[in-house]
């Protein structure tokens, strides 16, 4: 995808040492420490908009929001609304209006779905997100990304996952920067997802990335890698 046609995109996940993302409960961030969660939301106010997929919003409980008086005041001295556009992708569009997102305060929502939404899901849903629904089958990422940079001004967007969404992003070329958190854990479980999922596929070609900085504090480590273009 041409890198003009979309944001510059920004990954944050945490993993563990044998690669895993999701715990037992599938909570994607109980495992790591205080000082992750607030890298997270340093992370997660560097975006004009935050992209989540369905089962992330779902399992984590998210409201997608920064609550943070010092993260809001430094986002406003740089001319940035103090929270970034909360932003969901659903094929199926089995969203539930019940969800944190959904019914806390904050950035405007939009959730991109497609037709197999059901019928009441979107009527529910729709006095509270701006609802683009594709025609398509299967939700096309690259127009989701055009229509964020087009539409809303988005420039930099960062995702938190989770890996089937990850993967989608990866899969078109559009990521840019990769922050990964490494916990000093094992979980093992040969169908507990990395980040890319539990897809049983290669990708199509290697991704290549140069590693710009690599920071420890406890038994964590802090990586954030940059894409080579190829
Ligand atoms: N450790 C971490 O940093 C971290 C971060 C995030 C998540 N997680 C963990 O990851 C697990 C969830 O994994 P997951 O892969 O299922 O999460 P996910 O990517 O958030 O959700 C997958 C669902 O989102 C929608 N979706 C994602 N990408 C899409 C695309 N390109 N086009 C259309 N729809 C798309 C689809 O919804 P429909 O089925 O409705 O079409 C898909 O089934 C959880 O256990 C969570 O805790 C960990």
């Amino acid at each position: 995808m041409n890198r003009r046609d979309r944001p510059r995109v920004i990954a944050n996940f945490a993993m563990t040492a044998d690669g895993k993302v999701s715990t037992r409960a599938h909570t994607p961030a109980a495992f790591t420490s205080p000082r992750d969660k607030r890298r997270l939301l340093e992370i997660r106010a560097l975006g004009d908009a935050i992209l989540v997929g369905r089962n992330t919003v779902a399992t984590d409980t998210m409201s997608m929001r920064i609550r943070d008086r010092a993260l809001r005041a430094s986002r406003r001295a740089k001319g940035l609304p103090a929270e970034p556009l909360r932003v969901i992708v659903s094929a199926r569009g089995n969203l539930d209006p019940a969800w944190k997102v959904f019914r806390s305060p904050g950035a405007r929502r939009i959730v991109f779905s497609t037709r197999q939404m059901p019928g009441a899901t979107r009527r529910a849903i729709l006095p509270l997100c701006e609802l683009h629904l594709f025609d398509a089958a299967s939700l096309p990422i690259a127009e989701v990304l055009s229509i964020l940079r087009r539409d809303h001004d988005v420039r930099t967007l960062v995702c938190e996952g989770g890996p089937t969404l990850f993967r989608s992003l990866v899969e078109i070329g559009a990521l840019d920067t990769l922050h990964l958190t490494v916990a000093p854990l094992i979980f093992g479980g040969r169908d507990a997802p990395t980040l890319t999922g539990t897809h049983p596929d290669f990708l199509a070609s290697i991704r290549h990335f140069r590693l710009e900085s690599l920071r420890t504090h406890g038994g964590e480590c802090y990586l954030r890698y940059r894409a080579i273009r190829q």
